[in-house]
């Protein structure tokens, strides 16, 4: 059965109680808090990652907005001051029996389509993520770049890196 990456269903159509990413506090997110976020706040939206009828992954997104001196050099010429609009990926696990399998990039280019389409619909300049540390390498894959903001900003253990992907580096879907 292919990869299928959508967006979550409520219980019991998509079961989360089984997921075991690794990082604790991502499976507690998952099981707990990414449907009411989803369906009743509407603070966040959680995609997943279906693998054999199985959610294998999954990712949360929110439109956020970065302002321009963190941006680097590069990028921030010729933009306004105010704070411009962004999709944070808030969160992303793999659960461990399917990682390097491939769900957590294809999660990954499933946020780079939605920052395109929010980009066409509402505006977006790109896709921000504090990735863990041991993720940064997989971030970079798909071409996020470091941003330089002061360690500790989060006050997590142990630190995340703001990362970047500006719009413009995301490839245009076939067909366009
Ligand atoms: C990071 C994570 C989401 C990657 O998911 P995955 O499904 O295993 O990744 P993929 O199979 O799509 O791998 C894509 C590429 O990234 C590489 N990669 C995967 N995890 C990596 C990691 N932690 N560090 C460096 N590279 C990594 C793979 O080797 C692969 O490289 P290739 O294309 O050259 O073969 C997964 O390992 C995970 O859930 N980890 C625990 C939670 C976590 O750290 N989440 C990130 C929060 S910011």
């Amino acid at each position: 059965m292919a990869l299928e990456v959508r967006r979550l269903r409520p219980a019991p159509a998509d079961d989360r109680s089984d997921f075991r990413s690794g990082n604790i506090d991502l499976d507690r997110f998952f099981q707990r808090f990414a449907g009411q976020n989803q369906f009743r706040h509407h603070i966040g939206t959680t995609y997943v990652a279906i693998d054999a009828g199985v959610s294998g992954g999954f990712v949360t997104v929110a439109p956020s907005e970065i302002v321009v001196p963190d941006l680097p050099p590069t990028i921030r010429k010729k933009l306004p001051m105010y704070p411009l609009p962004v999709l944070r990926l808030a969160r992303l696990a793999v659960d461990a029996r399917y990682q390097g399998r491939g769900l957590g990039s294809a999660l990954l280019r499933s946020v780079l389509t939605l920052a395109r389409r929010m980009a066409d619909e509402l505006g977006c300049t790109g896709v921000v993520v504090d990735a863990k540390p041991d993720a940064v390498t997989f971030y970079e894959k798909l071409g996020f770049i470091r941003l330089g903001v002061l360690a500790g900003q989060l006050g997590d253990r142990p630190e995340p890196l703001p990362m970047f992907l500006e719009l413009a580096a995301i490839p245009e879907p076939a067909g366009e």
